[in-house]
């Protein structure tokens, strides 16, 4: 089906002038849970009703590790998609390979110098241009909870690590799984950069994950991350292995489980399912200080043709949109990149976030994710996310974990 498609695709543009392409899009996204579908049919619509034509690639799997395997095979092949869901130092790995189209004309005819924050905007260019458009801003430092069952159990949404622990061993002996997980090695490690911030403060979360510090990489706050990391595993069901992130937030949804740690994707699910914040669920930053980013946005590849060129550019043009950016981000749990969108029809979630944001912004404690590719290139993200997992996953000590963090991290550079 695919290549008939592509060669009718190449025999239109043939005959198509420039002038009058009509727009074409592949797209690559890893966006196919409930809200994620949701959120990226917003823009599927909207290209659409400007006359493009939308060929949907959805690579199934959280955080996006399948997404990348596959962006990487049709690369190698010569037949790049159009436009890739890519965030953070990958954006940059992927123009130093010379495979990214320069949408700097749509970014500066929009004006979006002017309507992203500079910490923003720098992760979209690539040695002065543009390279790739903003969609939102994620949190990922967030726990969320079923309302029902904290109020059933008297237990108030935890402000320290120890009123957490506390909260869970509770829930536990009344029968309710505290933590709902997926035992994948991204949700591994998004548990464990939501506890390091909360434990290392922000300083020391950037000495560790940004500047790969090695004192602090083997610290005894470290050590501390590790020690709760593995008071949490007893805090997870037995069929945690292997289980999708969305499943996790059902069981919170469903009050089989009480918590989820998980960025604001999962405000999503919790939205698309109609549940209300507040009422059904709660949301709270984690115990600690700071805010972890998590911006997604678009590439364009190079390609051939004046139908997928037109269709980058609409693309372009339409995710950094002011109404793409509120839709959107209404279905997704995340907050608009673009500083100029009117919050009024956000929940309290988006507002905590916009203002958390701010303040963090203001005191130097806004930090990148290293868990969602914002802080690192992939070849050191790898290297710790192995060894959180690792752990994780054994019986191995937090002294063990430090070291083995030290070295994964050296070798890996
Ligand atoms: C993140 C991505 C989010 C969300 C999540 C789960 O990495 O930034 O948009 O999709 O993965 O798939």
């Amino acid at each position: 089906m695919k290549s008939v498609f592509y060669g009718a695709v190449s025999a239109t543009a043939l005959i198509a002038s420039a002038a009058y392409a009509e727009p074409q899009a592949e797209v690559l996204h890893w966006w196919t849970s409930g809200g994620e579908a949701k959120s990226v049919a917003v823009l599927q619509e909207e290209f659409a009703s400007k006359g493009g034509t939308w060929t949907d690639m959805p690579v199934a799997g959280g955080g996006g590790d399948a997404a990348m395997t596959a962006l990487r095979a049709r690369v190698l092949s010569g037949n790049a998609p159009t436009a890739v869901q890519l965030k953070g130092p990958a954006i940059q790995e992927w123009y130093e390979e010379g495979v990214l189209a320069d949408i700097s004309a749509v970014a500066e005819a929009q004006g979006w110098a002017d309507v992203l924050p500079a910490s923003i905007a720098g992760h979209m260019k690539c040695e002065g241009t543009w390279c790739a458009a903003p969609v939102n801003v994620h949190r990922v430092d967030w726990i969320w909870a079923n309302a029902d069952v904290l109020e059933a159990n008297g237990i108030e949404m935890p402000t320290t690590w120890d009123e957490f622990n506390a909260a869970a061993a509770k829930l536990q002996a009344a029968g309710v799984i505290p933590l709902a997980h997926g035992g994948q090695a991204w949700q591994d490690a998004t548990v464990f950069e939501a506890v390091a911030l909360g434990i290392l403060g922000p300083d020391g979360f950037r000495k560790a994950f940004v500047d790969l510090d090695m004192d602090t990489l083997k610290s005894d706050e470290m050590k501390a991350v590790f020690d709760q990391m593995r008071t949490m595993r007893g805090y997870v069901d037995e069929n945690f292995s292997g289980r999708d992130w969305n499943l996790a937030t059902a069981m919170v949804m469903n009050g089989e489980a009480a918590f989820q740690i998980m960025g604001d994707w999962a405000k999503g699910e919790f939205m698309a399912a109609g549940k209300v914040p507040g009422e059904d669920f709660l949301c709270a930053s984690v115990p600690g200080d700071g805010f972890l980013y998590n911006v997604d946005s678009f590439a364009m590849f190079n390609v051939d043709g004046d139908d997928k060129k037109a269709g980058q550019d609409l693309l372009a043009e339409l995710i950094v949109g002011q109404n793409f950016q509120k839709v959107f981000n209404l279905n997704k749990g995340s907050i608009p990149a673009r500083i100029d969108v009117p919050l009024d029809e956000f929940d309290s979630c988006a507002h905590l976030s916009a203002k958390d944001m701010s303040e963090s912004s203001d005191n130097g404690s806004l930090l990148p994710s290293y868990a969602h590719g914002m802080a690192l290139r992939g070849a050191q993200s790898g290297a710790i996310t192995d060894v959180v997992t690792a752990h994780f996953n054994s019986d191995m000590s937090s002294d063990e974990a430090v070291n083995m963090l030290a070295d994964a991290v050296a070798n890996s550079m």
